[in-house]
């Protein structure tokens, strides 16, 4: 198991939700943590909450769809800390709604708020990560596993995270450079949560999850500590995987009655 005191890592998407967890949780194990979003007045608010509880955490906010951004965050946190360690790839767009009313420019947004901004800021780090034999993380779901209905810009994107962290852990093999996914399942919403719906509204998330923040915060910290490969999270996440790995065609039937339920459709 590493120790990663004195260590930098990068948590996008940790103005919130559960980056700001997982940005705690490596504050408290001894690590230098740089946060990020795009949001700046929240940005700061949860800087100067990590400052009045002791840490010193650098906080930049970028919209990491667009490189130049990415570029800046990392040469920034580079400038700051002296080197980065690791790399987690936390922000993300959650969305729910049929394929069939959402917008082309809707679907586009889901794709780059999941996949391309763990892939442009993976470019832009890779260099310092490979000379320290750093750690790349990239938080999934249970949504990589198999399709879901009401959900398939965010399925495309976290199947594409997953193939683009398969072909990134081959190629880092020779550099020593860890890369992990993490497939969390349902996570507690924290109040003020919401969710993008097919007709570009935010709507609140009042469903209880299987998981809660901190225990997915948990999670990430282990897989850079024991340097993972893929954990699945929760116990229907690790029952979705075994059954789409016997037998596919019960999970498509079980989910597609499923989507017709009211549980499933409230948010
Ligand atoms: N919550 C769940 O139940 C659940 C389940 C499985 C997987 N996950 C995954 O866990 C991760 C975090 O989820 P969450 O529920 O904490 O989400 P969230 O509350 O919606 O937070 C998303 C974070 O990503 C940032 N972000 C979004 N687009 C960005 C962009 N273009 N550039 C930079 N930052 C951006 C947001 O900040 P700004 O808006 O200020 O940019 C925010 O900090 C996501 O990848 C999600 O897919 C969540």
């Amino acid at each position: 198991m590493r120790d990663i005191t004195g260590k930098t890592f990068i948590v996008t998407g940790s103005n919130r939700g559960i980056g700001k967890v997982i940005a705690k949780v490596f504050l408290e194990a001894g690590a230098s943590v740089v946060l990020s979003g795009r949001n700046s007045e929240r940005l700061e608010a949860v800087k100067l909450e990590f400052e009045q509880m002791g840490f010193s955490p650098l906080a930049i906010s970028a919209d990491l769809t667009i490189p130049e951004e990415c570029k800046q965050l990392v040469n920034v946190s580079v400038n700051h800390f002296g080197k980065i360690d690791g790399l987690i790839n936390n922000a993300g767009l959650p969305m729910r709604g049929r394929f069939e009313r959402i917008s082309a420019e809707l679907f586009a947004e889901v794709i780059n708020a999941n996949l391309l901004t763990a892939v442009n800021c993976t470019k832009i780090a890779l260099p310092e990560l490979i000379k320290t034999r750093g750690s790349i993380v990239f938080i999934s779901s249970v949504a990589d596993i198999h399709g879901l209905p009401n959900a398939s810009p965010y399925c495309a994107a976290k199947m594409g995270l997953r193939g683009f962290s398969e072909s990134l852990k081959m190629e880092m093999h020779k550099h020593k450079v860890h890369v992990g996914i993490l497939r969390l399942g349902f996570v507690d919403p924290p109040p003020d949560k919401t969710v993008l719906r097919d007709d570009g509204t935010y709507q609140p998330v009042v469903s209880k999850g299987h998981q809660s923040q901190e225990s997915a915060a948990r999670a990430v910290l282990r897989m850079v500590k024991k340097r993972k490969r893929r954990i699945t999270m929760t116990i229907p996440g690790k029952i979705l995987s075994f059954v789409n790995w016997i037998a596919p065609w019960l999970l498509r039937l079980i989910v597609t009655r499923m989507q017709y339920s009211m549980k499933y459709n409230r948010d």
